[in-house]
């Protein structure tokens, strides 16, 4: 129970890696709250959790507001609040459309950005707060063809989690994210090809996708006590991923 009695906002947490979050942090006897777009997943998640849902649109600073107000209104305080909501088309960046570049942005970076500004003066009051974030190794350490915008994106949150650490460690409040590789979610299905997952799995060293639980392990760790003397860093979970120098990097174990 390494999170009993603290108040934890997840935001994109519908299904996929957010639900998994969510799940774990509930697991270790956290109060939950869900803020997503899809208001009928959201609520079925929450329901399952034990938790309140709030629906909300990241990108927009009121809702982001909302999301807050109401996580500290059903449980007088938030202690936790992991910024996971994320979108990502695939469009080489010679076909993407202004306004395509900007709503992965709006989502990705300024949801980050919106969730921290809300999250503050609760945060700073307490004296106390984990902020977390859902980066990725796409980005910060790896890309490929039409993940343009995405790795921008993404790549920004890693800055803006070291400017908000140093910002905010004067109130007691960590700012960390997690990289994760690829995972096995049902936006990874919809998006992205059987033929691309195969080689996913081929280039990862430990020989398989993610699970979203294998995310969620690393975010329990940085909300935890265990993780209060770390903050404006990253945790890579990629089994390997960004480690070869090449694809010839398998070696016979016997
Ligand atoms: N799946 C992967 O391999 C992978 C790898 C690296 C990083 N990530 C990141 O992990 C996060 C979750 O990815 P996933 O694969 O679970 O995605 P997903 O599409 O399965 O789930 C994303 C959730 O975010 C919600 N959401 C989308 N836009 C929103 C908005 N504007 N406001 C509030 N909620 C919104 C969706 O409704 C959904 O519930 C994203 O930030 C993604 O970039 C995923």
């Amino acid at each position: 129970m390494r999170l009993k009695g603290q108040a934890a906002l997840v935001v994109g947490a519908a299904r996929g890696i957010g639900a998994a979050i969510a799940e774990r942090f509930r697991e270790e006897g956290a109060d939950i709250v869900i803020a997503d777009v899809e208001a009928s997943a959201g609520r079925q998640t929450a329901q399952r959790l034990d938790g309140r849902f709030v629906e909300a649109d990241i990108s927009v600073w009121q809702q982001a507001q909302n999301a807050v107000a109401a996580t500290v209104e059903a449980y007088g305080r938030i202690d936790i609040l992991v910024q996971n909501a994320g979108i990502y088309p695939w469009t080489l960046i010679e076909k993407t459309e202004p306004e395509e570049w900007d709503a992965v942005l709006a989502v990705n970076l300024k949801g980050a950005f919106l969730c921290a500004r809300a999250a503050l003066p609760h945060m700073k009051a307490q004296r106390h707060g984990r902020l977390l974030f859902t980066s990725s190794i796409t980005g910060p350490h790896v890309t490929s063809p039409g993940h343009g915008h995405y790795s921008a994106s993404k790549a920004g949150i890693n800055g803006f989690i070291r400017a908000a650490a140093l910002e905010f460690s004067s109130y007691g409040i960590t700012v960390n994210g997690v990289e994760p590789g690829n995972i096995l979610t049902e936006g990874m299905k919809a998006h992205r090809s059987a033929e691309f997952i195969r080689s996913m799995e081929e280039a990862i060293p430990l020989g398989r996708m993610g699970t979203p639980r294998d995310v969620a392990n690393a975010f329990l760790f940085l909300a935890s006590e265990d993780a209060s003397y770390i903050t404006g860093t990253t945790i890579v979970v990629d089994g390997g991923q960004i480690l070869p120098e090449g694809s010839d990097f398998r070696i016979n174990p016997d």
